[in-house]
């Protein structure tokens, strides 16, 4: 089962698990469409090796995916009034009757803390972290994030020809959700003049002084990496929407044109704002994505065979092994405000927009 937003190597993983199964233990293996909305719903079908042959480089997951359906609060419609419903009871009789033994599920916080929610009625899992972000705790890095930081790093480096063109000021926003992961190592990659995450909290005079003094210096463009969740200092990340049948309502987006915005007003520079969006998600998977999800989902089945459960398989420290699942339901892992990354990155003059670089 995949939960939770896609990334790329979800395949790759479900082609592991699959194959690691059929081949080396001879187990019987069935695919849950559309993450737990597919347990709930009861559509469930088996996959054989065929299924999974050729999806390796394949973006997105075969099976589907929901970030949406949580078990434990359902949102059923009776009378025209929705309720949220604990619906765990039907999960557990619908894996019963296909007589699932043990779920591997792929997915990130929120999917693992719904796994975390059924796993106390007796559903047995292991889980294979997944996100773009990059935040899940107790794992050194997730598969789905190197091929989102070049995709993203790639898109900046676009934009960089068009800003120095047109002697702009571009603001790219970039995925990330409450941590800034993506942004810093796209950022860094990119070669971005400012970088703007969730965990270091920005001032607009900052960004400014630094953007200005730039254009005097004779640079006149500037690149901004922004996170969705960066927010200024004392204030708030920009909500785009709430998804309310969601685990996690909030949605990100939209500080790229506030920026836009703030910058323009106040330096009267020319200032353009490019929301990458769901573009990060896509695509075909890196190498090291490809080979991190092999290995995760051979692992997952190796554990589930000498017996574990409720563990999450993670890459720690160079290595592969695993955790308890209720270790990262629901938590988040953001990035400490001295990363090396961080360091390196003030070192080559890179602003975070909480100081001002260039005194007066
Ligand atoms: O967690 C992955 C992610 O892409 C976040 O970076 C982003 O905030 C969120 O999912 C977007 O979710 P949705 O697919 O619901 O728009």
């Amino acid at each position: 089962m995949s939960g939770g937003g896609d990334c790329p190597g979800i395949n790759a993983v479900i082609r592991a698990v699959t194959k690691t199964a059929i081949h080396k233990h001879r187990l019987k293996v069935v695919g849950i469409l559309d993450g737990f909305l597919g347990l709930i719903e009861n559509r469930l079908q088996e996959l054989g090796w065929g299924d999974v042959s050729n999806i390796l480089t394949l973006g997105g997951t075969i099976l589907g995916t929901s970030n949406k359906a949580d078990p434990a609060a359902y949102p059923i419609r009776k009378k025209g009034k929705t309720k949220l419903t604990d619906v765990r009871a039907r999960c557990l009789h619908h894996a019963r009757r296909a007589g699932l033994d043990i779920i591997v599920v792929i997915g990130g916080d929120g999917t693992m803390a719904c796994a975390q929610g059924l796993a106390q009625k007796g559903l047995n899992f292991i889980g294979v972290p997944k996100t773009i972000d990059n935040d899940l705790p107790g794992t050194d890095v997730t598969f789905g994030f190197d091929t989102a930081v070049s995709t993203a790093t790639e898109a900046i480096d676009k934009v960089h020809t068009t800003a120095s063109s047109h002697h702009r000021v571009m603001i790219v926003e970039v995925m990330g959700r409450y941590a800034g992961w993506l942004a810093l190592h796209a950022g860094v990659a990119s070669g971005s003049d400012v970088i703007l995450i969730p965990e270091i909290p920005y001032s607009l005079d900052a960004i400014c002084n630094c953007v200005r003094q730039r254009s005097r210096y004779g640079k006149r463009f500037s690149i901004i990496t922004v996170a969705e969740g960066a927010r200024p200092k004392g204030g708030k990340m920009t909500v785009m929407k709430k998804i309310k049948d969601s685990p996690d309502p909030i949605r990100l987006g939209g500080i790229a044109n506030k920026l836009q915005y703030g910058i323009e007003t106040k330096t009267h520079l020319d200032c353009r704002a490019v929301v990458l969006g769901h573009v990060q998600r896509g695509g075909i998977p890196t190498a090291f994505d490809r080979a991190l999800a092999s290995g995760l989902g051979y692992y997952a089945v190796e554990s589930l065979m000498a017996g574990q459960k409720n563990k999450l398989v993670v890459h720690n420290q160079g290595e592969i092994g695993s955790i308890d699942l209720a270790r990262i339901a629901g938590k988040s892992r953001r990035v400490p405000a001295d990363h090396p990354l961080i360091e390196a990155a003030r070192a080559l003059g890179t602003s975070f927009g909480d100081k001002i670089i260039f005194p007066a």
